[in-house]
């Protein structure tokens, strides 16, 4: 099911903490596929659950890679800087320069439970970083060096 994706200035759950995932069930399940659904239809590479006005820590991300769903996701080590545009599906229209880590990596559960460890870089590593500042309620214009609104690319987060 495709939901709706929150806009910023419509709600303040966009500027709320999530909380832990303590429990894998049917119900987060659902959620993962609904939210992965969505950002597939609002054509974006990743999408944070307070999007959808859940607070809860799950996030999903596909850079052209394959889906990564990613429960109570952390990030462990980065390296590196790198200042480049990206957008977010809740600022819609919008894109910005922001620096983030070159490399990062990041800790998580899979649906299954599973500890997963993802070593990322480039895109992948932008949007990770991207939508785990969802997660605490920072979105990407908070810390946008530079506004570069054009519609010249579509990788939206
Ligand atoms: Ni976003």
């Amino acid at each position: 099911m495709v939901l709706n994706i929150v806009k910023l200035g419509e709600d303040d759950v966009l500027r709320k903490k999530s909380h832990p995932v303590a429990k894998i069930d049917r119900r987060l399940k659902a959620l993962l596929k609904d939210m992965a659904e969505t950002m597939y239809a609002a054509d974006g590479v990743g999408l944070a659950a307070p999007q959808v006005g859940i607070l809860r820590r799950v996030v999903v991300i596909d850079v052209g890679e394959g889906l990564v769903e990613l429960i109570n996701p952390e990030i462990v080590s980065q390296e590196g800087e790198v200042v480049a545009a990206e957008g977010c599906l809740s600022v819609p229209g919008r894109r910005g320069t922001v620096k983030r880590p070159e490399k990062v990596t990041v800790r998580a559960l899979d649906k299954k439970g599973n500890a997963v460890e993802y070593q990322a870089e480039g895109l992948f590593a932008r949007a990770i970083c991207h939508e785990l500042d969802h997660l605490d309620g920072i979105v990407y214009v908070d810390k946008m060096i530079e506004d570069v609104t054009e519609q010249t690319e579509q990788e939206e987060g």
